[in-house]
Order: structure tokens, then sequence, then C-alpha cells
């Protein structure tokens, strides 16, 4: 039977570390200021602005919240970006994504300041992930390996298979794990024989977006399995990329949706915006 790796409460405990840190910058009359913006209202970017808004005061953050109009011109969101950019007190910047069709979601990521970019998604930030120099690695993949790490799972050596390679999670967990010496495959739509490629795998990280797609057929037994998928069951129930009914029996350790990988998300996010101050001092 697997270990339930429990994202809720290791992300708690890490926010309690956060909170400490900001009270002791605090006593340095050091804020941390975190500037989120959205355009337009999709519902699921409204409940994670709202989350990431009620994180930072949970924590001590100072968040500067945009709310801009749908049809805001590509232009307008550009120069709020340099405004805050230029602003000394402003540690992070984000732009939550998806962005309406008519505006440039690459042009937007590209003129956050890397220096701000604490979701990790400007290419100075990829780039610098890739060649292993400080910069910023976005929370979801950051908090997967912490999961790993604070659950006791050794990446060292280790056959990881990751399903997915979005910008966002597929890429930069492959190089993370590749950066903690894990043996790294990436497995893809295009990837044939998927499940002879998953069976290998003792971390197996599934982001491929397709509800509960993965079960015990795919997995090693034995194996750490990490779900990043979020989606609706038939009876309206939140549920991941995998089957974890049928996976629980035979894994050593499965995350579960929800409360596995989501709460990490956030909770790396603040710890960016911590990291943004203290470098920029
Ligand atoms: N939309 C979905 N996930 C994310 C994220 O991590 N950051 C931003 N900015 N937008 C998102």
């Amino acid at each position: 039977m697997a270990k339930r790796i429990d994202g809720k409460a290791i992300a708690a405990q890490i926010k309690e570390e956060l909170k400490e840190q900001v009270q002791q910058l605090a006593k340095d009359n050091i804020t941390v200021t975190l500037a989120v913006i959205q355009v337009g209202q999709d519902p699921a970017s409204c409940v994670y602005v709202r989350n990431k808004q009620r994180t930072c005061e949970e924590l001590g953050i100072h968040s500067l919240s945009y709310e801009l109009e749908e049809t805001t011109s590509e232009e307008k969101l550009l120069s709020l970006i340099q405004e805050l950019n230029a602003r000394e007190d402003v540690d992070g910047i984000l732009v939550q994504l998806p962005l309406p069709g008519h505006i440039n979601e690459k042009d937007v990521l590209n003129a956050i300041d890397p220096a701000k970019d604490v979701d990790g998604f400007h290419p100075y930030n990829v780039g610098a992930l890739s060649c292993g120099e400080e910069g910023f690695v976005p929370g979801t993949p950051a908090g997967i390996i912490e999961l790993l790490k604070r659950s006791d799972i050794r990446i060292d050596g280790k056959e990881c298979v990751v399903i997915g390679r979005s910008n966002i999670v597929g890429k930069p967990i492959a190089q993370l794990l590749l950066a903690e010496n894990g043996t790294v495959t990436i497995a893809h739509s295009h990837t044939v024989n998927l499940k002879e490629v998953t069976k290998r795998a003792d971390i197996l990280v599934v982001a491929i977006g397709k509800r509960q797609m993965i079960d015990a057929e795919y997995v090693k037994p034995g194996a750490a399995v990490i779900d990043v998928g979020i989606h609706r069951d038939e009876a309206n129930h939140l549920c991941g990329d995998v089957d974890y009914e049928s996976v629980f029996p035979v894994a050593s350790a499965i995350t579960p949706v929800p409360g596995g990988v989501g709460p990490m998300t956030i909770a790396m996010l603040m710890k960016n915006c911590i990291e943004s101050r203290r470098r920029r001092l």
C-alpha cells in the first residue's frame, strides 16, 4: 500500500517557515510585495488569484492587485509591467495565465524583469534553470521536488519519468530531477508504448492533462507517483491525471488530488517573492 503524500500539510509547514522569514525581515522594516495582474475574469484564474492573495495575507506579504478589463490592450498591459519593473518596492510580478486571445503571451512574459519574475516563466529564468544558475523556478515543479525531499524519496540515481512536456511543468520538472541526479525520460503524446516507458519509473510525474488516465498498468510496483493534473469527475469531485484508487495499492507513495501538488505551487511562489526581496536588498 502506498503512503499518501500530504501536500496540504507539507505546504502548511513551508508557509509557517516563510511566515517567520517575513517577520524577521519586518524587524528591519523590510516588506515583501507581490503584484498580481489578471486580465479578464476567467473563472479558474479568479480562484487561483484569490488563493495567491489570501496566502500573501496569511504570510504577511504585501499584495498589489490589478484586475484589468478583458478588452485591455497589450500596450496598456506592457506599460503597467514597465511601471512595476521600475518600482523599487515591488519584488514579484505575476501575470495570471491564460491571457485573452488578442494579447501575445510571449511578449508579456518577456517584458517582466527576470529579477521579479517569481513565476519563472521568462526565458532568462528558463535558461538559468537549464545551466544551473541562480534564477526563479516555477512553483509547481519546485513544489514537486520539495514534496519528494520532505517525504524522504531519494532522487539521486533513480529512473524518473515525466509524462508531459509543457513549459510550466514538464520541461522544468525534468530539469530539476536531472539536477538532483535522476535518470530522466520525458514522455508525451507522441511517445510509442507509453506503458513500457512509465513502467521503468521509480519516480513517475504525471502532467498530461487527461482525467484519470494513468492506472496501475502504467506503474512499476513500489514507484512514487506525483499527480499534477486537476479535473472534475462525473460526480463533480476534483480528481487528477492518475486513477488514484487503481494506483494506490501498487505505488509506494502517491499524491492525492486535491491536497497533493496544488498547495505546494503557491507556497513556492511565496518563497520566490521572499527570495526576490533578499536578492535585491
Ligand atoms: N495559470 C495556471 N497556472 C499558472 C501559474 O502558475 N502562474 C500563472 N501566472 N498563471 C497560471
